[in-house]
């Protein structure tokens, strides 16, 4: 019956490229120095994407991790949403030429470009569509490969983002189940989308030699700017979802931000007094991955042992948009 249903994570997968740029490497290439990285971010290394790796490649990758851990067949896929905002094209669509290379059959494939909050927004429009009965399993893919958009002379944005993939696969669940996904609450605020912006290549400048020139190809940010509204938008989703589902902090296992910034992080777990030992931090490893920060995150965390099926998870993005939101659920 329609609208009687509820959604799980059946699995999850993630994947990060082998080449590895550390703090020590752009120190060759900008000036900067590891100990500022560090203490100013939290980020030791990022991953970058090899010249053959397109978005799509990291999805697959991704993906099939993803399906084989709910053991479930790509035949049994009802949707793909990846979010992106480095797709393999401007047009079509990265989930297109990931259904492709999975050999996902005549099912909708579209991507989400809500930036960092790509990932929590693909969860909750998976959930409406098991929610509703339209649909039984969707891979869920965050991926990004910021590197091919940063100018590796600034050094305010270039030290700060990574290229990688998660992904989930979301199924409807058994009424006897559990572990559900329980509240996702989104949000935009398109008054400060000039604050982290790729300004050139789209139809308001198309790409030309003056938009290279001027160097409207890279991405660039007010850097404190977004701080300070990071740190606002993340704790008022984590507020909404607390007050939605009447959960407490002490009664959340994890908390999962968006991995941009250690002291962010650190700042928002203070506002709802979550310990840091249950919030995980994998930003030293990966940088800023976008959309894809929380389930490498989250993937990471289940592969180390911290997560475990059965807990309470509050994931809270923020990125580009500016766009932010959360997802409560039972893992
Ligand atoms: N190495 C060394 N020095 C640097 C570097 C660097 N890489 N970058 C900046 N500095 C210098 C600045 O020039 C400045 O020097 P000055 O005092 O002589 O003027 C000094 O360091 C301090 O600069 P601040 O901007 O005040 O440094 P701050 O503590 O704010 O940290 C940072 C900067 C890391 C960018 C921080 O503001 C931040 O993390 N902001 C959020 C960025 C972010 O997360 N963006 C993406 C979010 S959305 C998404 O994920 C898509």
């Amino acid at each position: 019956m329609a609208g009687m249903f509820r959604s799980r994570v059946a699995g999850i997968g993630s994947y990060l490229p082998e080449k590895v740029l550390t703090n020590v490497d752009l120190e060759k290439m900008v000036e900067t120095n590891d100990q500022w990285i560090v203490e100013r971010t939290g980020i030791e290394r990022r991953h970058v994407a090899g010249p053959d790796e397109a978005t799509s490649d990291l999805c697959l990758v991704a993906a099939k991790r993803a399906l084989e851990d709910a053991k479930i067949n790509v035949s049994e896929i009802d949707m793909i949403i990846v979010g992106t905002v480095t797709g393999d094209h401007q047009m079509p669509s990265t989930a297109c030429f990931l259904q492709s290379k999975l050999g996902a059959k005549n099912i909708m494939a579209f991507d989400v470009n809500a930036a960092c909050s790509g990932f929590v927004y693909g969860i909750s429009i998976a959930d409406q569509f098991i929610r509703s009965g339209m649909y039984k399993n969707v891979l869920v893919v965050g991926a990004e490969v910021l590197t091919r958009y940063m100018n590796y002379k600034d050094r305010e944005t270039c030290i700060l983002f990574g290229d990688g993939a998660g992904a989930w696969v979301i199924s409807r669940a058994e009424n006897s189940e559990k572990n559900l996904i329980e509240s996702s609450h989104l949000h935009a605020d398109g008054n400060l989308a000039d604050l982290l912006i790729l300004p050139g290549g789209g139809s308001k400048h198309p790409q030309s030699q003056e938009v290279i020139d001027k160097g409207m190809n890279y991405m660039t940010m007010k850097g404190r700017e977004i701080f300070k509204n990071a740190v606002r938008a993340m704790a008022h989703s984590c507020q909404e979802a607390l007050e939605h589902n009447k959960v407490s902090p002490d009664q959340v296992d994890w908390v999962i931000p968006h991995q941009a910034n250690k002291r962010i992080i650190e700042a928002v777990a203070d506002q709802f007094k979550f310990p840091m030992e249950r919030v995980i931090v994998y930003v030293q490893e990966t940088g800023n991955t976008s959309a894809a920060s929380i389930p490498l995150a989250f993937d990471w965390a289940v592969q180390n042992g911290k997560i475990k099926r059965g807990q309470t998870i509050l994931l809270t993005a923020f990125g580009a948009g500016l766009t932010s939101g959360s997802v409560l659920l039972r893992y």
